[in-house]
């Protein structure tokens, strides 16, 4: 099916100046970008934004990384494209990603890892609708 799925290129990435080389490994996966915005998130935006890990002991350190440098959130469609976006970024720690992901080529540790995407079409629904307003899909 085809399907939307919510991707953030990280401060790590945007500060090295790695935002188009990531958006065309997506564009070459078959992934279209169909909403997209660079933004500063505040750390207590990243909190909100990452909710489900506020139990974890890398949580504070993950709200303060994500709000460090801009980042570029977008909106990704194409077939299966939830699944199709994980299999382009790679395994969470960059050690243990597959050769061409975008985290084996650009990621530099579990934590600043290039590259957040939707787990799941519930989490891509709720991830979607936190950054953008219907208005501004453009399929
Ligand atoms: P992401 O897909 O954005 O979702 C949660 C993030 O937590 C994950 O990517 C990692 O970047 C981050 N994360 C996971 N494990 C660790 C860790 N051990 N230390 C720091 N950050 C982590």
């Amino acid at each position: 099916a085809i399907e939307r799925t919510l991707s953030i290129i990280k401060p790590d990435a945007t500060k090295r100046n790695l935002t188009g080389k990531i958006v065309a490994k997506f564009e070459e996966a078959g992934l279209r970008v169909v909403a997209s915005k660079r933004i500063h998130l505040t750390p207590a935006q990243a909190g909100a934004f990452y909710a489900e890990h506020k139990e974890r002991g890398f949580y504070g350190e993950l709200c303060a990384f994500m709000a460090s440098e801009p980042v570029v959130v977008q909106v990704l469609e194409g077939e299966g494209a939830i699944a199709k976006n994980r299999e382009v970024m790679g395994a969470t720690d960059p050690a243990a990603a597959a050769d061409g992901t975008i985290r084996k080529e650009f990621a530099l540790s579990k934590g600043e890892n290039s590259v957040h995407g939707s787990d799941s079409e519930a989490s891509a629904a709720r991830e979607i609708a936190f950054f953008f307003s219907g208005l501004e899909l453009v399929g």
